[in-house]
């Protein structure tokens, strides 16, 4: 990957010192152009102070673009709205890990290898045995992700095209099988092993709900839809996961111990943990009738209740996700003859906020995950399942960064510096003097 070329630059003058210093001004193909500051220090003796990085651009990538002012998403260049239309997941695999659509050769390779790779080492059961019955299937996701670099030695060495090729697929293919397991050891189940005669979403619906002592048939209409959910939460740039999984990478860590990483942010109530909130919520406001008191909590300023599902530190305008996650819950609702009440309640809590002058000054706006967890829930899995149905979906994200991250010839370890505020150099005093 080459870093763009520029033909502009900031000037910067320290009104302390009377310093002067020029910055290079970098475009990439859309967005907002960046300052390049890595000479700041030099140059200046600065460093930025920008918590929670705001506006830090973190690195270069080609892979997924957010114009969060006009509520747009594109994966290598293809809107959500086509993908989500007209594509399926194993395409949107393809095309964020490499770059292109396959073509029909390419599709069919690429799928075999994916469903080929679904079984776990049989010794990675005996390790689920290890864990609570009750534990939540995230904790048991990150554990056993981590794990995985215990049981793949030969796809762990990162300067091999070839290993990181197979830990990708790895990944990728045994994410499904290791979050049902997950699931199946919470409800005291048997493990479904994976099928290789079904597609990805439906294989995962089968090892999370068929048992040894019956058929299992998939329903078309939820493996349509929970493919569906997988291409929405496949990637989305420098989220709080992906920089994690990056930052691990930087340090040279192999890819399973940085997707454990990745699994473990995405946990967080304000990142994918919020579509399980999402549903804890709209249960406790219970009635449409009572939105609007959940509303006026949500706003006061000594009340630190959110109204999950509520707002993106980069769409301004609205999460395209959620536009397109809205219209599947409505018609895979229908069409499986469920009739939710928390639907309505989510449908008023959605009109009453847009409407608010609270949430419309804050640009505040119903993201992906306001809708999924009523889709999900609709599906037959548990409300405690839908983080880790998030992480299945994002695996090929985090892949795709981390491939890129580790292709990139300017990557460097991720070492942020900071604004030290603690005490300046002291004495040590003896215990008995203090
Ligand atoms: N409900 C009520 N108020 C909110 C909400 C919300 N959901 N989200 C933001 N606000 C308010 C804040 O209190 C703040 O108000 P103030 O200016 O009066 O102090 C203002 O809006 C700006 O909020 P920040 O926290 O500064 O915005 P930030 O970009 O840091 O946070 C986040 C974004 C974490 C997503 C936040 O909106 C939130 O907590 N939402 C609820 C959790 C959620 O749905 N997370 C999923 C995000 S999507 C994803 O990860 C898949």
């Amino acid at each position: 990957m080459t870093e763009p070329k520029s033909n502009e630059n900031v000037t910067v003058v320290d009104n302390t010192t009377g310093k002067q210093t020029t910055f290079p001004l970098l475009s990439g193909t859309a967005g907002a152009k960046v300052i390049d500051i890595r000479n700041l220090y030099k140059d200046l003796g600065y460093f930025t102070f920008d918590p929670g990085y705001t506006a830090t651009g973190s690195c270069q990538s080609a892979i997924t673009y957010i114009d969060g002012d006009e509520g747009i998403l594109l994966y290598r260049g293809y809107p959500i709205e086509q993908l989500a239309e007209k594509s399926d997941f194993m395409e949107v695999c393809h095309l964020l890990l490499f770059g292109e659509l396959p073509d029909k050769k390419q599709k069919d390779q690429f799928v075999w290898d994916i469903t080929h790779h679904t079984m776990v080492h049989d010794q990675i059961s005996n390790f689920f045995r290890g864990f609570r019955r009750d534990a939540h299937p995230m904790a048991v996701v990150c554990g056993v992700v981590g794990a995985l670099s215990a049981f793949y030695h030969d796809s762990t060495d990162i300067n091999d095209p070839w290993h990181r090729k197979v830990a990708s697929y790895r990944l990728i293919a045994k994410m499904p099988t290791i979050a049902a397991m997950a699931y199946k050891y919470s409800v005291g189940q048997p493990f479904v092993y994976p099928s290789n005669t079904l597609d990805y979403a439906a294989n995962f619906l089968r090892m999370c709900f068929a048992v040894p002592a019956e058929e299992y048939e998939v329903n078309p209409i939820v493996a349509k839809a929970l493919d569906l959910i997988f291409i929405l939460h496949a990637d989305h740039e420098q989220n709080a996961s992906a920089s994690t999984v990056r930052l691990a990478g930087s340090t040279g860590a192999n890819p399973f111990a940085c997707i454990a990483a990745g699994c473990a942010a995405l946990w967080g109530p304000s990142h994918g943990g919020a579509n399980e909130e999402v549903l804890k919520m709209l249960n406790q406001i219970g009635d449409k009738n009572k939105v609007g008191d959940w509303v006026k909590k949500a706003k006061d300023p000594d009340d630190p209740f959110r109204l999950f599902g509520f707002g993106h530190r980069v769409y301004k305008n609205h999460d395209p996700r959620a536009n397109v996650i809205r219209k599947a819950a409505h018609q895979v609702l229908n069409e499986l003859g469920v009739n939710d009440p928390l639907l309505e309640v989510a449908i008023e809590l959605e009109k009453i906020a847009l409407e608010d002058e609270y949430f419309v000054k804050r640009r505040l706006y119903p993201n992906v995950d306001f809708y999924s967890g009523i889709m999900l829930k609709a599906m037959g899995f548990p409300t405690s399942m839908f983080t880790a149905l998030f992480a299945v979906g994002r695996t090929v994200g985090w892949i795709a960064q981390w491939n890129e991250l580790i292709e990139d010839p300017s990557q460097k370890i991720n070492r942020p510096r900071q604004l030290y505020t603690g005490p300046t150099s002291r004495d040590y005093i003896p215990v008995d003097k203090r």
